[in-house]
């Protein structure tokens, strides 16, 4: 069965047909909340709001372990992750879709690992490629049917927040080869990959990151809110035509 998380600006998503809810618990503790089953496009999938139903859950405090434990618990093979991102690159712009396919990582002090060696095994996994290339595939091939302009391949820097930036930071970020940036990408990303979970990810690019085009001097919230809602009807559109194409299942 095929997952969504959601981010920002998709705490549901209105064409889900719900058939139920449930509370899940975790050895790693509490999901950001109940998962929600339905069906999309008369296919069962799962979704969770990562930052809470209520959007109560800031960036660096979402229990991420609890969630990718979740819902492989409850038999997920594939997630597909929502979030809203900064646009670094000239031509990434406020309204444009990214499917990335890196990214790099600035957290810290978070929970990223399964493999805390708690267990008495210390593992290591692959990432050299960090998002699934069949997921990523499908994401692209949804968009295309529906109409929708993605781009393909983006360098995703994930930041600790729930700040914003400074504009030095953002020509750090571009100098290290990041084109997008968001909070949320990591350590999601890797503990999907440890839990042997296919994971893909659609970044909505809501403004211009700090500093570069009309975030010149400052980022104005108002403009990302509107930003989001208007986005978020296309992702949910891409979403519908991945599961009408059997995707979900
Ligand atoms: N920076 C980090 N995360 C974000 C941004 C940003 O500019 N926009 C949306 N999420």
């Amino acid at each position: 069965m095929l997952a969504i998380i959601g981010g920002s600006g998709l705490t549901q998503l209105a064409n889900l047909d719900v058939t139920r809810r449930e509370v899940v618990r975790t050895p790693y503790g509490e999901p950001s909340g109940p998962l929600t089953f339905g069906r999309l496009a008369g296919r069962d999938l799962v979704f969770i709001a990562r930052h809470g139903y209520g959007h109560t859950i800031a960036p660096h405090r979402v229990n991420y372990r609890a969630n990718i434990s979740a819902l492989r618990g409850v038999g997920v093979a594939r997630i597909v992750s929502v979030a809203s991102v900064g646009g670094i690159r000239a031509d990434l712009g406020p309204g444009t879709l990214v499917v990335p396919d890196q990214i790099i990582d600035y957290t810290w002090g978070r929970h990223s690992t399964f493999f805390d060696g708690h267990d008495g095994q210390v593992k290591h996994i692959d990432f050299t490629d960090p998002y699934d290339a069949a997921l990523r595939r499908a994401l692209l091939d949804a968009a295309a049917r529906a109409g929708e302009q993605v781009v393909d391949g983006a360098v995703y820097a994930a930041t600790q927040g729930p700040r914003l930036e400074t504009a030095a930071e953002i020509n750090r970020l571009e100098g290290d080869g990041a084109h997008v940036v968001g909070m949320t990408g990591m350590p999601e990303a890797v503990l999907a990959r440890e839990a042997g979970l296919a994971y893909a990810a659609i970044n909505v690019v809501v403004n211009h990151a700090a500093g570069r085009g009309d975030s010149l001097h400052g980022i104005e919230m108002s403009a990302i809110e509107d930003m989001l809602q208007e986005a978020m009807t296309r992702v949910r559109r891409l979403l519908e035509a991945l599961c009408a194409n059997g995707e979900c299942a």
